[in-house]
């Protein structure tokens, strides 16, 4: 076991690291506030490479390991989460599942543009009635000849309103309803410009208000046979595994926003003085302190051990999901925690843990409620879940030439 990162790893962490701070904080207070989302920001992340990070070369991918990609999530969520969103988004809930389950047609059209930033992916599983219980998804894909008629609204979608290409869930046989067949959805990917599809955006979230979120609706979209991916029927197994990389993201991402209540706690804690001394010097103080820093080693290593699994092509939903449960409750403890450290300043902005409180509530709902991760654990544990042999994980990391 080597707990050592390496050079690549370190100079992904820097990339991050550089980039949020030079591009993202600056502007993010502003932009929160306002509920603005920079559609710039999306340019600078392709210039720099972050949207192609652990993509082949031949796709023109960064050639980087998942674990970088967990690295690049928790740097970018350490200054805001609506930057590491877009890896989420972009990277594991649309770039990933092509690069695995996509034709080799698929890839050579898809792959190129999305790690160059031609085009934005998004990810459309989620509908207004539909979260938790994915096959309560309504929306419907009729046969038709050389591919599909697509109807139905998508709800939730981040970056919605900013991608061009969507991965839409739909059903294309609703008598295959069985429990452990699910063989009645099927994974389609949408161009925006294939007509009759709309986005919109939902305001008045009470957090990632510097990032999108949306929805997106289907009038008659017709979408080719050879934009299914992962053939037909494959819909569910598809989306369960995007939710494997997109969870993946968001268990580092809140590991960076763990981190930054640390940071910011320990900053305010010894310079704020009670009782004539800093609050630092205060055990209650300590004790939310030493938390946080627990709170963080712990969702670290379980999302590297899962990105290490990723790396290897080990089936990770379990290892994933459990990174995501503690990592976002731990989040949600430590952001208020900060605030609870920052007082009355905490209660407002002018200090960013008011910030991070509203976005860590977010985390241990999108991509799987907290509940879902818990029925996950208990399903594997109790044996009524496993993982098949011969289930598709992720290419093994390094990549063949
Ligand atoms: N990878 C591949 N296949 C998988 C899989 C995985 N991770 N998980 C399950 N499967 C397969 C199973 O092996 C099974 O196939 P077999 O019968 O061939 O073995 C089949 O899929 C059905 O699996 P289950 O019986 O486990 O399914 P279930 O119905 O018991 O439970 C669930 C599924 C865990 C509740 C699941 O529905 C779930 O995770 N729900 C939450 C969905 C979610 O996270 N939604 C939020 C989306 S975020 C969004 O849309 C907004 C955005 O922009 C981010």
């Amino acid at each position: 076991m080597d707990f050592q990162l390496s050079d690549m790893h370190n100079e992904v962490i820097d990339l991050a690291r550089q980039f949020a701070e030079r591009k993202i904080k600056p502007i993010i207070a502003e932009a929160d506030r306002e509920a603005r989302f920079d559609r710039s920001i999306l340019d600078d992340m392709a210039e720099i490479g972050l949207l192609g990070l652990c993509f082949p070369e031949e796709y023109g991918g960064g050639g980087v390991d998942y674990i970088s990609l967990g690295l690049a999530c928790e740097e970018l969520e350490y200054i805001d989460t609506s930057a590491r969103v877009v890896l989420s988004v972009h990277i594991g809930l649309a770039g990933l599942p092509i690069f695995t389950w996509g034709t080799e047609g698929q890839k050579s059209k898809y792959l190129p543009l999305l790690t160059s930033g031609g085009m934005i992916g998004a990810f459309g599983l989620t509908e207004p009635n539909a979260g938790s219980d994915v096959v309560g998804i309504q929306t419907n894909a009729d046969k038709v000849d050389g591919g599909f008629i697509l109807n139905g609204e998508k709800m939730w979608i981040s970056l919605s309103d900013a991608a061009d290409l969507f991965l839409i869930f739909a059903w294309t046989d609703r008598d295959k309803k069985h429990k452990r067949d699910h063989s009645g959805i099927t994974g389609f990917l949408v161009e925006r410009n294939f007509g009759g599809v709309s986005t919109g955006d939902i305001k008045g979230k009470l957090g990632v208000r510097a990032g999108k979120t949306g929805f997106i609706s289907l009038d008659d979209t017709f979408v080719p046979e050879e934009n299914v991916l992962g053939g037909i029927g494959n819909g569910f197994k598809v989306a369960m595994f995007c939710l494997d990389q997109g969870r993946y993201t968001v268990a580092s991402g809140a590991t960076g926003l763990i981190r930054a209540c640390y940071d910011a706690s320990v900053e305010y804690a010894n310079t704020r003085k009670t009782f004539n001394v800093p609050i630092s010097h205060h055990q209650l103080v300590q004790e939310m302190i030493a938390k946080m820093y627990a709170g963080y080693e712990i969702s670290r290593n379980l999302y590297l051990k899962a990105g290490w699994m990723k790396n290897k092509g080990i089936a990770n939903t379990r290892a994933t999901s459990l990174a995501k449960w503690i990592a976002c409750e731990q989040a949600e403890a430590a952001a208020s925690d900060a605030v609870q450290v920052h007082g009355a300043y905490g209660f407002s902005d002018e200090y960013p843990v008011e910030r991070y409180y509203r976005n860590a509530k977010g985390s241990s709902i999108y991509e799987g409620t907290r509940e879902i991760q818990k029925l996950i654990q208990a399903g594997y544990s109790l044996k009524f879940r496993r993982d098949r042999p011969g289930r598709k994980e992720l290419p093994t990391w390094p990549f063949e030439k």
